[in-house]
C-alpha cells in the first residue's frame, strides 16, 4: 500500500477523536478517511455545558483506546503512519494539553514528524475534503468559509496558494455568543436537554417562524453600535469599515424577555419535570423522542423556537452573502456543529443557487468536532514540510487569519 498516511488527534473541547486519513495526490485536497473515531463525553450533560476539568480527565481516559480503535479500523500499522497531526488551539487549555502531550510522545516514539493544526482550519477542511473532486477542483477560490459551532461563529476568506497550501483571512466573527451557544442557552431557558441546538432545529419545524418578529436590526444594532465591538476592532488594527461581524446575545435576551412578558416560566418548569419523568431530559432528537417531546410543548413556545431559528439563520445567511459579494468569493463553505441545522442549510443553499455560486456542507459526522478534519488540514502542511517543533504547546486563544 502506498503511504501518505496522517494520524490526526483532536481534543480541544468535549470530543476525544483520532483519525487516519490518506492524502490522495499532490493537489492537496483529495483525502480518503480510513477511520474517524469520536468519543463524545457524556458527563457534561448533567451540568448543561462543558466542564473544563472533567473534559481533561475524560480525554486522558479515552485517548489511548480511541487511538487503538482508529488505527485498527484503518487497517494500518503504526509504522505505516507518515505524520502525527494534532489540534494546537483554540480550545480548552487542559483539554488541548492532553492531545498535544500524547501526540508529541507518540510522534517521538514512532520517529515521525508532528504537525500542528488550528482547529478552525480543521473545520474548513472538513468541507474541502468532501467537496473535491467537485466544483472546488475548478480553481483556487477565494471561498467564503463560515465556521459556526458552539464555540465559534467566524467568517474567513480562504484561498488556495500556488503551492497548494491554504491562506485565510478573518473577515468577520461574532462579537459575543457563538450561534450554537445562543441555541444552547435558549434551549436551556425553554427546558430542553443539552446540547439544545439539534432539539431547537427539530422543534422549529412545528412552529410558525413569523409569529414573533425578532428583527435582524435587533441583532445587528448591538454589533455595530456597541463599545466592546469598536474596541475589539481597534485592538485588531482593523481599519476596514466593511467587517462582517455578528451578534447573538441580543436575540437570546429578547427570547428571555418574551418568555417573561408572556408568563411562560410555570409552563417551562413543569415541562422540564415532565421531560425528566419521561426519561427525555438526556435524550437526543430522533423521530420517537421528538414526537414524545412535542406532546409537552404548547404552540406559542413552538412559534417562539421557530422565530428564534429564523432570526439566527437569517442573520448568518445575510452576513455570509454580504461578505461573499463584497470579496467576490467564488463559492461558499459551511462547517461546524450548527452547519447541521436544516433551516440554515435550506437558506444558504437557496441563496447560493440564486447567485449561481457553488456551496458545500460537510456530512453531519464531519460537521461536529472530529480528528479526520485535523488530519485533512495537516495534509497540505505535510506536503509543504511544515512541521511543528517538539516544544509545541497548547494555544487556547489561537486565531486563524
Ligand atoms: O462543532 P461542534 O460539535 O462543537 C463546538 O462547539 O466546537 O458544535 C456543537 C454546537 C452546539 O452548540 C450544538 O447545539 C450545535 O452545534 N448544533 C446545532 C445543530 N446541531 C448541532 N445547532 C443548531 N441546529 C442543529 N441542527
Ligand atoms: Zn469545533
Amino acid at each position: 500500500m502506498p503511504g501518505n498516511l496522517i494520524l490526526g488527534i483532536e481534543t480541544s473541547c468535549d470530543e476525544t477523536s483520532v483519525a487516519v486519513v490518506r492524502g490522495g495526490s499532490a493537489r492537496g485536497q483529495e483525502i480518503e478517511v480510513l477511520s474517524n473515531v469520536v468519543a463524545s463525553q457524556l458527563v457534561h450533560s448533567d451540568y448543561g455545558g462543558v466542564v473544563p476539568e472533567l473534559a481533561s480527565r475524560e480525554h486522558l481516559r479515552a485517548i489511548l483506546p480511541v487511538l487503538r480503535e482508529a488505527v485498527a479500523r484503518a487497517g494500518v500499522a503504526y509504522a505505516d503512519l507518515d505524520a502525527v497531526a494534532v489540534t494546537e488551539g483554540p480550545g480548552l487549555a487542559g483539554a488541548l494539553l492532553v492531545g498535544i502531550t500524547f501526540a508529541k510522545a507518540f510522534a517521538f516514539g514512532l520517529d515521525k514528524p508532528l504537525i500542528a493544526v488550528n482547529h478552525l482550519e480543521g473545520h474548513i477542511h472538513a468541507v474541502l475534503m468532501q467537496a473535491t473532486p467537485g466544483p472546488w477542483a475548478l480553481g483556487p477560490g477565494p471561498f467564503l468559509a463560515l465556521v459556526v459551532s458552539g464555540g465559534h461563529t467566524h467568517l474567513y476568506l480562504a484561498t488556495r496558494t500556488s503551492q497548494d497550501t491554504w491562506q485565510y483571512r478573518n473577515v468577520g466573527k461574532t462579537l459575543d455568543d457563538a450561534a450554537g451557544e445562543a441555541y444552547d442557552k435558549v434551549a436551556k431557558l425553554l427546558g430542553l436537554p443539552y446540547p439544545g441546538g439539534p432539539w431547537m432545529d427539530a422543534l422549529a419545524a412545528h412552529g410558525d417562524a413569523s409569529a414573533v418578529p425578532f428583527r435582524f436590526a435587533q441583532i445587528k444594532s448591538k454589533a455595530t453600535g456597541n463599545r466592546a465591538a469598536k474596541l475589539s476592532r481597534e485592538a485588531e488594527g482593523w481599519q476596514d469599515a466593511t467587517r462582517f461581524d455578528l451578534s447573538f446575545s441580543g436575540i437570546k435576551t429578547a427570547v428571555r424577555r418574551y418568555a417573561e412578558l408572556n408568563a411562560m416560566q410555570p409552563a417551562i418548569a413543569s415541562r422540564g419535570e415532565a421531560l425528566r419523568a419521561a426519561g427525555l431530559d438526556k435524550a437526543k432528537p430522533s423521530e420517537e423522542t421528538v414526537a414524545a417531546t412535542l406532546a409537552h410543548f404548547d404552540q406559542r413556545t413552538l412559534d417562539l423556537i421557530a422565530s428564534f431559528q429564523a432570526s439566527v439563520t437569517g442573520s448568518l445567511t445575510r452576513t455570509l452573502f454580504a461578505a461573499t459579494e463584497h470579496f467576490g468569493a467564488r463559492g461558499v463553505l459551511v462547517s461546524g456543529g450548527v452547519a447541521a441545522n436544516r433551516e440554515l442549510r435550506r437558506r444558504i443553499t437557496s441563496e447560493a443557487a440564486q447567485r449561481g455560486l457553488p456551496v458545500a456542507f460537510p456530512t453531519v459526522a464531519l460537521s461536529t468536532d472530529n480528528a479526520a478534519m485535523i488530519a485533512a488540514a495537516a495534509w497540505p502542511k505535510f506536503l509543504a514540510r511544515d512541521f511543528a517543533p517538539d516544544t509545541l504547546e497548547p494555544t487556547p486563544q489561537l486565531r486563524l487569519g
